[in-house]
């Protein structure tokens, strides 16, 4: 039997050897040497070959990479070597002083670095042994990470045997090309669910339970470190682990420089900053690593980082530009924000033509002018900014500036309320207003009615299908001015959105009080006073006093709900929506988990998660009865976290919340 097999199983070996040669010189050299019709036609002989002798598919086949299964949750892994993270330096000076104390430490005169991107992704953990992948893992807390062995192996840079038979732990970043999240994002219509940056969408794909889903994506890997080194180990500098690696037939940056002095690695880093934009991958800085190995156990390192290594971070990018028109966009409360229409110019590898400017008290402030040349400067993956104007530029004679008194949409006259710095439209029938208000109501943490994205509402609205809250509940009997009018909305589609619509009446009161756009009303507020009130009309009769005496409403907030209460126009709304059956009462499940430590507490997520984010908040309320808000603030209990670099990790920790890395959902 073994003789039958075999030729095939030789041929089994031959396609396998070629196909991956043929990954590698694609993928990770960048070099193809086959046309991808010569690959997928070797791809088939191969599948085709193992589907008729199964017992001769291993798990280093090319068709392997996406074999194992969807789970229901990622399980723990935990790292044998703490996963550190690095101390940042935003200076030149902060470098030299790194450098003083390693020269201090060491004894040496001059100290030998390795200089290396620093890649905007996430740190992994590749466990090898006899030359297979056995185990890949996030960094998690640095202590304990998530097994992501099935979805790393759907990545093509990341070898799964390698020529090294002794167990062997790297370590690497995985990320997305610029050019493979913009067409994630690009493949993703409702702007809300985009990823908003790089580093997020990584994260999301890395930690999906589907490797299928996954392997769509096209995630990339770069290594740059072994842990479990043999002490006998020939390799004595960071620069020849570098080049180990590539020999395993990792992938690794091009870009990794070897420098005597802090000098030249000063030097250097100023040439990174110049083709930083150019590279493909995502990168935040650049990593300084001592060269030589064995001063890393003199070193040492703190409980955090390594005292071996220190990122650079790139300052932020600024430009000048000349500001053309300063404009007002309206909000869903009427709010006024005025944006900076500028001379397209290029910031950190983007397009910028345009900048938020907030109200006429800031323009006012900063004395920026139109005409005016202004600097701006992007962190991160946050809007431009403008930082001021440089007035020295200031040719001719510039207007200043005057806050607008009109709305820019309706015309009627703007208004100050009470010691807001903001200007409002307070004109209920203004279109802005009123097709903001719609575009809220239907938002996921208000009626979440879904299927309805900005730009069908706009198409409505433009069709006069839909011009205010209520008309949203007339729609289903307009089904055939629908879908003659053009909008792309055709049989099956419509009656989705119309069962959305109708499925909204049942959501709870806590809801529908944050979805009337209540101004200073948030979800945490909005459930409180459902909690407490327990149905619209015995909120509708509270007055002033004794809202004051509700805990965490103040004076702003209880002059709003008042004041929304004494209009008429949202009396008729209210009414309107009674009449179309929606539920006014909050509705609390007696099945509360009243015993657990997260009853009724306050929670914020950070990260991407197995499931979306509306449906972790919906099964908090209904689990603990919990609140689930969008930001830190000092309500917040906890943070369900699985992105620790993100700002609300960061302002978590430095206010004591409690972090949760557990699916308590
Ligand atoms: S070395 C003990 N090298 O940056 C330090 N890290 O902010 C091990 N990173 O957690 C890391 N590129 O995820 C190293 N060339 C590089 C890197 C790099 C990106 C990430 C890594 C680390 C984080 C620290």
């Amino acid at each position: 039997m073994s003789n039958q097999f075999d030729p095939i199983k030789e041929k089994i070996e031959n396609l396998k050897q070629l196909l991956t040669q043929w990954e590698y010189q694609y993928y990770v050299l960048n070099s193809p040497t086959v046309s991808d019709f010569e690959y997928d036609e070797t791809l088939k002989q191969l599948i085709a070959l193992e589907k008729q002798y199964p017992r001769l598919v291993t798990p280093d086949s090319p068709t392997q990479r996406v074999g194992g299964k969807a789970s229901s949750k990622l399980a723990k892994i935990t790292h044998q070597t703490k996963m550190m993270s690095l101390a940042n330096a935003f200076s030149y000076n902060e470098l030299r002083k790194f450098d003083n104390s390693i020269k201090k430490e060491s004894g040496l005169n001059e100290i030998e670095y390795c200089l290396e991107p620093k890649i905007d992704g996430l740190s992994v953990s590749l466990k090898y042994e006899n030359g297979f992948l056995k185990t890949a893992a996030t960094r998690g807390d640095g202590l304990i990470g998530e097994d992501i062995t099935n979805n790393a192996r759907t990545i093509k840079t990341l070898p799964i045997k390698i020529a090294y038979k002794e167990p062997i732990e790297i370590r690497g970043e995985v990320f997305l090309t610029k050019k493979n999240f913009a067409k994630i994002n690009a493949q993703i219509l409702d702007k809300d669910k985009k990823f908003s940056n790089c580093r997020n969408a990584a994260s999301g794909s890395l930690r999906q339970l589907d490797p299928k889903i996954t392997a769509k994506r096209n995630l990339s890997l770069l290594v740059y470190q072994i842990i479990n080194k043999n002490e006998e180990d020939k390799i004595k500098q960071q620069s020849g682990i570098i080049e180990f690696l590539k020999l395993l037939k990792f992938k690794v940056a091009h870009e990794i420089k070897v420098c005597l002095g802090i000098e030249e690695v000063i030097n250097q880093i100023e040439k990174f900053n110049v083709i930083k934009n150019t590279l493909d991958y995502p990168i935040d800085g650049v990593v300084i690593k001592v060269n030589q190995l064995d001063l890393y156990k003199t070193l040492g390192q703190t409980s955090k980082f390594p005292k071996w290594a220190i990122a650079y971070k790139f300052a932020p990018a600024i430009v000048t530009t000349k500001l053309k028109q300063i404009i007002a966009t309206v909000g869903r409360t009427g709010r006024i924000t005025y944006v900076a229409k500028l001379q397209p110019v290029e910031l950190d590898g983007s397009i910028v033509s345009a900048a938020t400017l907030h109200n006429a008290q800031y323009i006012v402030a900063k004395d920026i002018r139109v005409n005016d040349w202004v600097k701006v400067f992007k962190a991160g993956e946050i809007i431009p900014k403008i930082i001021g104007p440089v007035v020295e530029k200031r040719t001719e004679k510039l207007a200043k500036f005057i806050p607008f008194e009109k709305c820019p949409i309706c015309g009627s006259k703007l208004e100050k309320i009470g010691d807001d710095v903001d200007q409002y439209c307070i004109n209920n029938d203004c279109k802005a207003r009123s097709l903001q208000a719609i575009i809220h109501y239907v938002s996921r943490d208000c009626m979440n009615i879904e299927g309805l994205s900005i730009k069908i509402i706009e198409k409505l609205w433009d069709h006069n299908l839909l011009k205010s809250i209520t008309d949203l509940y007339e729609l289903k009997n307009k089904k055939q001015e629908i879908i003659n009018a053009n909008l792309h909305i055709k049989d099956k589609m419509f009656d989705k959105l119309i069962l959305a619509i109708e499925n909204s009446k049942k959501q709870n009161l806590s809801n529908l009080i944050f979805a009337l756009g209540i101004r200073h009303v948030g979800s945490v507020i909005a459930k409180k006073l459902a909690q407490i009130y327990q149905n619209m009309s015995n909120l509708m009769k509270v007055n002033f006093e004794q809202l004051m005496a509700t805990k965490d409403v103040g004076e702003t907030i209880a002059k709003s709900i008042v004041n929304f209460f004494a209009n008429t126009n949202n009396i008729n709304l209210i009414n309107k929506l009674i009449s179309f059956g929606v539920n006014m009462s909050f509705l609390t499940t007696s099945n509360f988990e009243k015993d657990s430590i997260y009853y009724k507490k306050c929670f914020c997520i950070t990260g991407s998660f197995d499931i979306p984010r509306n449906e972790i908040k919906m099964r908090l309320e209904q689990k603990y009865d919990a609140t689930v808000v969008n930001s830190i603030t000092n309500s917040v209990d906890y943070l369900i976290a699985n992105d620790f670099s993100s700002t609300k990790y960061k302002k978590a920790i430095a206010n004591n919340i409690k972090i949760i890395t557990e699916k308590i959902w």
